[in-house]
């Protein structure tokens, strides 16, 4: 059967970091309370010239360098977003054009922090159907542009960053031993909208709006939802905790990630942390995280990492992936 293989990864981030304590003369707030609640100690904030394209396009072409491939070997882009450079058309076909491709196909999905793993559920989805051969899956987001930044319970948790990685049409066996994706959950739930969501949009107010979020029922549902879709993943598998390398989790809080860690049997030394150096990436956090780790090698060939996100929608998922 046909595998979609990791063949490259890569990751940019914005030129300047803001440590908490950049925010104590803005908002009330401190470095201890950010620290002790999230795990964050900074985030990188985009410049001007800084966009979810021009993110979205280091990181792609660190993937494909990291892949020993170019451009014209893509057929199809796929680039988790909700913050786009424009309402239209998809960012995804800006760095097509950014790339210098003439040819494929490309195109945006929105699923807020869990955007990447829906997208690189979708584009395995695609290789397996003979629709593409090579992908590059991206997570670009600049959400510094809708924080309120007079919000302290939201602006100090959210930064700006891009993950990328290319996927790759393989034979497989057909079993757990193949390189590739392995398995894969999706989950949304309309009900929790009023809890996480941006409070304009073009149908609605004309305007882009600011992030708007119920921390503490986000908190509530979070650890629930992750292990939930973890272990319906598992099960598709058919294998344990035990039989991971690595778990890479979305970075939004460290206190929900070692929380779910623990409910689930996955050993501390085996979760890849980032969210205290990026804050909460939404979209590209996890391919930040996930690219950080295989580039200073600590994910290898061969080893069984678990990739999950909780968000917005509420939309939550997990992939399996054998590197
Ligand atoms: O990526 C999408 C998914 N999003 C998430 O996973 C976020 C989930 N939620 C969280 O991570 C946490 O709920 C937060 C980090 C947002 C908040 O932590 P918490 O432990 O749930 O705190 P809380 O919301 O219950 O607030 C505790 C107190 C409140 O004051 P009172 O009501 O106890 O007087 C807040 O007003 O902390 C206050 N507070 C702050 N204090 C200092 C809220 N924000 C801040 C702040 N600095 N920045």
């Amino acid at each position: 059967m046909i595998r979609s293989v990791v063949r490259g990864t890569g990751q940019a981030l914005p030129r300047r970091i803001m440590k908490n304590a950049d925010f104590e003369g803005m908002v009330e707030t401190s470095d201890e309370w950010i620290v002790q609640r999230t795990g964050i100690r900074q985030r990188h904030i985009a410049s001007d010239d800084e966009t979810t394209a021009s993110l979205g396009e280091a990181a792609a072409r660190a993937a494909l360098a990291n892949g020993g491939l170019t451009p014209d070997d893509i057929d199809l882009i796929v680039l988790a977003t909700s913050t786009p450079n424009n309402t239209f058309p998809a960012t995804a076909v800006e760095i097509q054009q950014r790339l210098g491709m003439r040819h494929g196909y490309a195109f945006d999905m929105q699923a807020v922090c869990s955007g990447f793993v829906y997208a690189v559920t979708t584009a395995d989805a695609y290789i397996r159907a003979g629709l593409a051969k090579r992908v590059l899956v991206i997570g670009s987001e600049t959400f510094s542009r809708i924080l309120d930044w007079n919000d302290r319970s939201t602006c100090v948790l959210f930064g700006d960053g891009a993950g990328a990685l290319v996927l790759e049409a393989t034979e497989g066996a057909g079993t757990i031993a193949d390189r590739g994706v392995l398995a894969a959950s999706l989950r949304s739930d309309g009900t929790h909208k009023e809890k996480l969501y941006v409070d304009g949009g073009p149908s609605t107010t004309g305007t882009v709006g600011h992030l708007r979020m119920e921390g503490r029922e986000v908190f509530k549902h979070a650890v629930g939802m992750i292990t939930d879709v973890i272990e319906a993943t598992f099960s598709q598998a058919g294998i344990t905790a035990e039989d991971l390398d690595w778990f890479v989790p979305h970075q939004a809080n460290k206190r929900i990630i070692d929380a779910s860690a623990k409910k689930l049997g996955i050993a501390e030394e085996k979760v890849v942390i980032t969210v205290d150096k990026h804050g909460n990436t939404s979209a590209a956090s996890v391919p930040l995280a996930l690219s950080i780790a295989a580039v200073d090698g600590r994910i290898k060939r061969g080893d069984l990492v678990l990739l999950e996100a909780m968000g917005g929608g509420f939309t939550w998922g997990a992939v399996l992936v054998r590197w």
